[in-house]
């Protein structure tokens, strides 16, 4: 398999995910509550913060020519209108450490933290939000923009609608559950397990935050606040061409390969449009768009399908697909001719094998995509290093490099290799 000069091979990160102690993030607060919904709090995370230099060197002697990682908003603006110059100092180092082994970085602005006082003043649902988030960005490229050729605004401008389908999902089934069971227990006034816990949540939230239902990026969006991101997507936009006008700017979002099963055409065409298809206005005239892949959703006439029967499944418990990745850029360019940057693929396995074999598969349909003229930039595999999912804690193996948290030694996978191989 051969890539085009030039062609980008790299692997991503993201700030609270790997570099610790991410103590102004709206995050960190959710982390530490008595009754929080993640497994275990961030921590020293991979402790990238001081272990960047050893990281990026990893990187680059494996082969790979570009990383893909976000600048943390609530280090650069800890208090509202207070900008640390330390901590663009800090990411100057990082820039340089890139530019020093040859490493083309990709840069992130926002990748869902959020400093906890944009939440406390009404977070992703604010209009003063468009404002804030371009002006932070406008910061950063003044600071560092000459080291900057890749930037990528907010990282899944999708993720609050595609929550608020999951939440609107649950709510429903939490109705017909209770129903049920109003049937049954008749004059017993039965507390829900999970309804406590939500109070004792929006109580500790409104003790936090100032309100029950802080609005973090990772929460359900409403429609007026989908369309907000992509305001705070132009206007960033604007911003930072306004300090550096060759900065090449794109936004990313989650895509998945969605294939409609018989009687699912229209499911699938709605899925698409809610997904994709109605972000292209506020998109179009991107230098470039970050598109990220997983898997694929298999769409009945009621909606997506579970795990076909005997598929393998990753250890997020959806299916290892890799062809799914060839298959979104070819319906992605079908809508927006721009050039596309892979900013995420990757699989959460224990085995690394089955990591060697989902990239080279994925990387397959990225070929012959690039071999049908459609302008793919680079790939960049998620993620560098095992680190923080999330409200899952440490648990995901989604790293091409092994880090064992009581020590912070890092441990190079065989996939780390294979990808730089095709650099070569
Ligand atoms: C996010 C990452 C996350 C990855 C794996 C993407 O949705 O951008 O932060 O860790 O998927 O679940």
């Amino acid at each position: 398999m051969r890539f085009p000069k030039g062609f980008l091979i790299g692997a991503a990160t993201a700030a609270h995910q790997v570099e610790g102690n991410n103590i102004h993030s709206d995050y960190w607060a959710q982390e530490h509550m008595q009754f929080t919904s993640f497994n275990e709090p961030s921590g020293d995370a991979c402790d990238h913060y001081h272990r960047f230099e050893e990281d990026i060197r990893l990187l680059a002697e494996a082969g790979l020519n570009a990383y893909r990682f976000s600048i943390e908003w609530a280090r650069i603006e800890p208090q509202p209108g207070v900008f640390d110059e330390n901590e663009i100092g800090h990411y100057r180092k990082v820039l340089l450490c890139c530019r020093e082994h040859g490493v083309e970085p990709i840069v992130t602005m926002h990748h869902f933290t959020s400093p906890k006082w944009l939440i406390e003043q009404g977070g992703w649902e604010a209009e003063g939000t468009v404002e804030k988030f371009a002006r932070y960005c406008r910061y950063v490229v003044e600071k560092l923009g000459d080291l900057m050729h890749y930037v990528c605004t907010i990282n899944e401008a999708n993720m609050g609608i595609q929550v608020a389908a999951i939440a609107r999902r649950y709510t429903l089934l939490m109705q017909r559950k209770m129903k049920a069971e109003g049937q049954i227990q008749v004059g017993i006034n039965l507390e829900n397990p999970m309804m406590a816990r939500m109070k004792q949540q929006a109580r500790e939230h409104m003790q936090l935050f100032g309100t029950p239902q802080p609005q973090v990026f990772v929460a359900p969006r409403t429609p007026e606040g989908d369309l907000l991101v992509m305001k705070a997507h132009q206007a960033a936009k604007a911003a930072m061409k306004a300090v550096k006008p060759d900065l090449k700017i794109g936004i990313t979002l989650s895509l998945h390969d969605i294939q409609p099963q018989p009687g699912g055409e229209a499911m699938a065409q709605k899925e698409w449009d809610e997904e994709f298809l109605h972000y292209l206005p506020y998109i179009r005239e991107d230098d470039f768009f970050g598109l990220q892949n997983y898997t694929r959703t298999l769409m009945g006439p009621e909606g997506s399908l579970p795990v076909p029967e005997g598929a393998e499944s990753t250890q997020m418990e959806y299916e290892f697909y890799p062809q799914a990745l060839g298959h979104v850029i070819r319906t992605v360019h079908r809508s927006l001719p721009i050039p596309i940057m892979v900013t995420e693929n990757g699989v959460a396995v224990a085995d690394d094998e089955r990591r060697v074999a989902f990239i080279e598969e994925a990387l397959k349909g990225v070929q012959g995509c690039v071999e049908d003229g459609i302008p793919v930039l680079g790939y960049m595999y998620w993620s560098l290093l095992d680190n923080f999912e999330w409200q899952k804690g440490f648990s995901m193996t989604f790293g091409l490099v092994a880090v064992d948290r009581a020590t912070q030694q890092r441990t190079p996978k065989g996939s780390l290799a294979f990808l730089g191989s095709f650099t070569r």
